[in-house]
């Protein structure tokens, strides 16, 4: 592991997807903090536009662009054109990501459908995009934000569960083929972090981490290289744990741990 390629600012470029609010956010300051140029794209322009004023000041520079992963065609002719104008990407955090509550009754296969869509296409076409350029050059060093959800399935949680599990499980297997290739690829496995899309849940959320601080523990997993990027290590320690126990044991402390009570919401 230690011939491992560790993207840094003096080889190229950031790509930081899902970057106007939340997580992205935060990890795109916290790059350019770095000094990094960082390319921070999402549907919402203005929300990525203040993003480029906050980063005014600091070491490195983001620049703004409209992308959204789940436009497979899209997502290539976006990573062709940064790189003819900025130079390459060496480091990709593929971050953006959706959650809503599903349950199984009413059983929404809509609400599976754009889950899926969003959390494990639109990561696909960021790969797509960037792995054949990556592979070319033989450098680069790409990040895909799951969650500590996809290590086993939560409550209320059934299509993001999965869609998280999915990205872990193809992460591990790429994994065999990027080190040949001579890229890094990396899992990033958060617990609960304060973002938009955490501040509408109602249940508890144990270890509750602030944004600063997980886009630092993101940073520095770049820096340090291995595969899995988790934190709190406790939280991720304690699920991987459960998972290891028989079924009956795990349902019941999943359910304890998350104040499931079962009642409609
Ligand atoms: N917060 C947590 O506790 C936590 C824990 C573990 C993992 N995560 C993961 O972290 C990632 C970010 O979550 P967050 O908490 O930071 O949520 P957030 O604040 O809601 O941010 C989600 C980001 O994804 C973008 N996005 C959504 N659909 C998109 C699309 N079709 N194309 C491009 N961008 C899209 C949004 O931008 P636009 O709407 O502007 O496109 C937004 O920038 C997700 O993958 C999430 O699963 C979060």
């Amino acid at each position: 592991m230690n011939d491992q390629y560790r993207a840094s600012p003096k080889d190229g470029i950031a790509w930081v997807t899902g970057a106007s609010s939340g997580i992205g956010r935060g990890t795109v300051l916290e790059l350019a903090r770095r000094g990094y140029t960082v390319i921070a794209t999402a549907r919402r322009l203005p929300e990525l536009q203040t993003l480029v004023d906050e980063a005014g000041p600091l070491a490195g520079r983001v620049i703004a662009a409209i992308g959204d992963v789940t436009d497979a065609l899209g997502m290539e002719q976006l990573v062709a054109r940064l790189e003819q104008e900025y130079g390459e990407i060496v480091l990709a955090f593929l971050n953006a990501g959706i959650y809503f509550p599903l349950r199984a009754q009413p059983f929404d296969a809509a609400g599976f459908r754009k889950t899926f869509d969003v959390n494990v296409y639109g990561t696909i076409n960021g790969l797509a995009a960037l792995l054949p350029r990556m592979a070319e050059r033989g450098r680069g060093q790409i990040a895909l934000n799951a969650s500590v959800a996809g290590y086993g399935g939560l409550p209320r949680a059934a299509a993001y569960s999965g869609s998280k599990a999915a990205l872990i499980a193809m992460a591990e297997s790429l994994k065999f083929d990027t080190d040949l290739l001579g890229l890094t690829l990396q899992i990033v496995n958060p617990g609960f972090v304060e973002t938009p899309l955490t501040a509408l849940n109602d249940h508890p959320m144990p270890f509750l981490m602030t944004l600063d601080e997980a886009s630092r523990r993101i940073c520095d997993g770049f820096e340090k290289g291995g595969f899995e990027i988790t934190f709190p290590k406790r939280l991720a320690l304690i699920l991987k744990a459960l998972n290891m126990l028989p079924y009956s044991v795990y349902f019941s402390l999943i359910a304890k741990a998350t104040g499931w009570t079962g009642k409609a919401d």
